[in-house]
């Protein structure tokens, strides 16, 4: 048997931070296309010095009991770690990171991507014109939403959130965000942005866009009241997670033109997406896409591998979600 730690990956990621984990590690990939199944996770992490997790994967005291003494470190491939139970690792020990900062600007495109596309109804477009419909020029013809000089609101006004306000400055629109903490006066300044309480900023908003975490609080922070209290005219985009919307009081909502348009990246019920959704033509839908490029997604793999290595070396992960488990 081996004497090099023993790594379990449960996706394929870039091949760039794969050869470099294999130089000094032995390394299961789990290749299922769907991911592995609980029961199956829960075999395969037995004896191993490191995990390499995704969003799809649930880690708690259970996984943790199953993977055994000789964990030393969850590296989740992914910057929400909604799917970890941080204070589970922290009390078996194991250390627990995720990727942040490396992906910041490439989530902020997909969100900006997506409000685009649905104010100004381009997969609507794309769909008309694929369909072969008899079409020609109008004055009134599929009239979207301006987005430049409009009021965006940022729900979560952290590193992605103020990516987008960035952007969004760029298109001379005016930032209002809704956070539990009151940003720097330099940052605030950065993006021109001012703060609102959270119905302030529903009411002021043309475009929202969601960049906060999942946790209890968040859970279905945007349900029906919350679309009430938004413009009819206004665009929802969330690229955070997707039980952060209420999806189906958000269908009723676009339904019955409570809102212009909705740009989701997530949804409540990951890999389902609510069929009434999917009927409805001011929705625009992609599928968790928020860092996928080549780019992002060699540098989200690259700094898992750095957490591994500084872990399994008794060094400090540099994106470490439980400080205190840390014995340096
Ligand atoms: C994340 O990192 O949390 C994204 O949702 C997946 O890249």
């Amino acid at each position: 048997m081996s004497d090099r730690p023993n790594v379990l990956v449960t996706r394929p990621i870039m091949d760039a931070p794969l050869a470099r984990l294999g130089e000094r590690c032995d390394v299961e990939i789990h290749r299922n296309e769907f991911g592995i199944p609980r029961e199956e996770l829960l075999e395969v992490v037995e004896g191993r010095d490191a995990i390499v997790t995704m969003l799809t994967e649930k880690v708690d005291a259970e996984l943790l009991a199953a993977a055994g003494p000789r964990l030393k470190v969850v590296a989740n491939h992914a910057v929400g770690f909604d799917n970890i139970d941080v204070a589970a690792c922290t009390a078996a020990g194991v250390l627990a990171t995720n990727t942040p900062d490396v992906l910041t600007e490439t989530t902020a495109d997909t969100a900006f991507a997506l409000l685009m596309t649905a104010a100004r109804r381009v997969g609507e477009g794309e769909r008309f014109l694929r369909a072969k419909t008899p079409w020609i020029w109008g004055p009134l013809m599929m009239l979207g939403q301006d987005v430049h000089h409009k009021t965006i609101g940022v729900v979560g006004f952290g590193r992605i959130g103020q990516a987008v306000a960035r952007r969004a400055k760029g298109f001379g629109m005016r930032v209002i965000y809704a956070d539990a903490v009151q940003l720097p006066p330099e940052v605030e300044a950065e993006t021109g942005a001012e703060r609102r309480t959270f119905p302030e900023l529903l009411a002021e908003s043309d475009f929202i866009s969601i960049h906060t975490n999942l946790t209890p609080e968040t859970r279905h922070l945007f349900g029906a009241e919350a679309f009430r209290t938004m413009k009819p005219t206004a665009v929802l985009v969330n690229t955070s997670r997707g039980p952060v919307v209420d999806e189906a009081a958000l269908a009723e909502a676009l339904e019955n033109d409570e809102l212009f348009a909705a740009g989701l990246d997530v949804f409540e019920r990951e890999p389902e997406v609510d069929p009434r959704l999917l009927n409805l033509e001011n929705v625009v839908v992609i599928p968790h896409l928020g860092s996928a490029t080549v780019d992002t997604r060699n540098a989200m793999g690259e700094l898992v591998v750095d957490n591994v290595f500084a872990a399994l070396d008794g060094e400090r992960p540099p994106t470490l979600l439980n400080p205190d488990t840390f014995q340096g």
